[in-house]
């Protein structure tokens, strides 16, 4: 089973979208896939349709991460039309609370949960906003992680952030996190120059380290979300980025066990 987490603190810089349609890309190429929606605020979950299970009695993912050893997150999963989803659930906004009072391997619930989930090819984590103690979660059970930025100066210094946080995990716990990609997201054309600068700062700084991705702007994405689906899904209309989705797939088939 191979992990991915799709991180980056910033809000707004295509997270989510870029969880779902890459979750899209892979399973259009055969793989069985599962998405964790790892945010409170549970978009992901929303989006593809889980109303009910954001909202549902316990158990959740909440209690999940909370007692791995409790709960058999493979009860919890739900099925997409494209992929499987292990949705979020509104009680994990106090998460992060619970997670720093228990004082009990705070940072590495969700590699408990992730161990509970071998039967897939690979499982996607869609991160929460935020450097606190669900995205460590998140990084350490994953390992490996793609970073979507948005072409602009916040999304430089966010990632500077990002990347201190990673060496300071990495130093803590003894472990590796590779960051397989970068996917600049949401990309409008024609660039202004603080955009044009991002992109160069980007493609600059992850040259020899990780493919960067542009991911435009475009119409049928918001859409296609929209519908409950991903740009791969069987009523999406046509768009120019799935060449790009598909890309980022077999960049990361290409990094698989
Ligand atoms: N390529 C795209 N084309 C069109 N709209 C996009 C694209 N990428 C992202 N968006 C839109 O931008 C907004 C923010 O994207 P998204 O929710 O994926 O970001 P996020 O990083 O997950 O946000 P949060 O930090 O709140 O979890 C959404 O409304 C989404 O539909
Ligand atoms: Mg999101």
């Amino acid at each position: 089973m191979n992990s991915f987490a799709i991180t980056q603190q910033k809000g707004g810089v295509g997270k989510t979208t870029n969880t779902i349609n890459i979750a899209g890309a892979l399973a259009a190429r055969g793989h069985h896939v599962l998405t964790i929606d790892a945010d409170p605020q549970g978009y992901l979950t929303n989006t593809l349709g889980f109303r009910d299970a954001y909202q549902s009695d316990p158990p959740s993912l909440y209690n999940a991460i909370n007692s791995p050893h409790d709960h058999d997150p493979t009860t919890l999963i739900v099925e997409h039309p494209e992929f499987d989803v292990l949705p979020a659930n509104i009680d994990m906004f106090r998460l992060e609370q619970d997670l720093i009072a228990s004082g009990r391997r705070p940072r590495q619930r969700m590699e408990d949960v992730l161990d509970q989930l071998d039967d897939y090819d690979y499982v996607l984590i869609d991160a929460p906003p935020s450097l606190g103690p669900i995205n460590d979660n998140v990084l350490l059970a994953a390992q490996d992680i793609l970073i979507p930025v948005e072409a602009a100066d916040s999304s430089v210094l966010a990632i500077e952030h990002l990347l201190n946080q990673i060496e300071s995990l990495e130093r803590d716990y003894g472990v590796q996190i590779t960051e397989q990609a970068l996917l600049i997201s949401n990309v409008n054309y024609p660039l202004d120059n603080e955009q044009a600068d991002a992109i160069e700062w980007f493609r600059d700084t992850f040259d020899g380290r990780a493919p960067v991705f542009e991911v435009r702007n475009r119409a049928a994405v918001k859409r296609s979300l929209a519908s409950e689906g991903s740009i791969f899904g069987e009523e999406a209309e046509d768009t120019d980025m799935t060449t790009v989705y598909d890309d980022i797939a077999a960049a990361l088939e290409e990094v698989s066990d």
